[in-house]
């Protein structure tokens, strides 16, 4: 079966890099190296960035995209660093309409999608740790599919979902993930509850996934006050089943019974705050 997210025309390659969204993100302990246990449900969205790739005499990267005024240092992007891995130099694009240091792994997605593009030019495939050193969230967003994330980002198990519809709500205040990770209080909490199995339909899932958390999500309010207010828009929006932030935030969820009551909410979100990125967003299949 051909890769839906990858388009193939000669020697360049397009890939769909999907924003990340954890709809639970539980810290169950910490190792000696700092770096955090975590049990985290992960599914992947129909909004994200877009990568080319063409084969080049040298590496070079191109910004562009309503968000690409957040990325400064273009010689350090995780993009370059990923494709890099592979050794076949290449001139990479990266259209950017993911909000930048935002919870939802643009930065991990776009590695990536890079990844997947260096793959299709030819470029051998890194290793697991050589992945995993790109970013804690890039192993996951190389398998592309709904899934536990357990270690520190590194042991994925693909946990097939029913469909969600969501919105998207991000204030623009960048947060940086280690500063997140150090406000938090206890380190061992405790992991998803058992019942994680197939769902007969995505109302009893989010009954379920209701009573789950985000461990980061009060110590990210403490760095980042803006999102209690994005929080509050969501549960305050019509038909809302169940507000959440994701990752380290500042990006915030909410879940809705259709993609029309999302795009509703996110119509009306918008509306009374015109200054936030709002997007209606569905989960990807698998
Ligand atoms: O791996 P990544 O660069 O995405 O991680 C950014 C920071 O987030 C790390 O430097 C660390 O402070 C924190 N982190 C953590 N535990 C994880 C993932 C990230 O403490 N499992």
């Amino acid at each position: 079966m051909p890769d839906l997210d990858v388009a193939r025309t000669a020697d360049a390659v397009r890939v769909f890099a999907p924003a990340k969204i954890n709809l639970s993100l539980h810290v169950t302990g910490q190792r000696a190296d700092g770096y955090h246990l975590l049990d985290s449900l992960v599914v992947f969205v129909d909004v994200g960035d877009q990568i080319s790739a063409a084969r080049a005499d040298m590496f070079s990267l191109a910004l562009s995209g309503p968000m690409a005024a957040g990325l400064r240092d273009t010689a350090d992007n995780l993009v370059l660093r990923a494709a890099r891995l592979g050794g076949v130099p290449l001139a990479l694009g990266l259209d950017k309409h993911l909000p930048v240091a935002s919870g939802i792994g643009g930065g991990s997605t776009d590695a990536a999608a890079a990844l997947k593009a260096a793959g299709r030019l030819g470029a051998p495939r890194p290793s697991a740790q050589e992945v995993l050193a790109l970013g804690a969230d890039v192993p996951v967003c190389l398998a592309g599919v709904s899934a536990r994330m357990q270690g520190i980002g590194d042991v994925i198990t693909a946990q097939p979902l029913p469909p969600l519809h969501m919105v998207l709500v991000n204030s623009g205040v960048p947060v940086a993930t280690p500063d997140v990770f150090k406000g938090l209080t206890t380190k061992n909490n405790p992991p998803m509850e058992a019942g994680l199995s197939r769902w007969p339909d995505s109302l009893a899932f989010i009954d379920w996934l209701a009573l789950q958390r985000n461990d980061l999500e009060k110590p990210a309010c403490k760095v980042a006050p803006e999102i209690g207010a994005t929080l509050v828009a969501l549960s305050l929006s019509p038909d809302v089943l169940m507000v959440r932030m994701s990752g380290s935030g500042a990006t915030c969820f909410g879940l809705y019974p259709s993609r029309l009551h999302a795009e509703t909410a996110a119509y009306q979100i918008a509306r009374m705050n015109p200054w936030w990125w709002v997007q209606a967003a569905s989960t990807l299949p698998g």
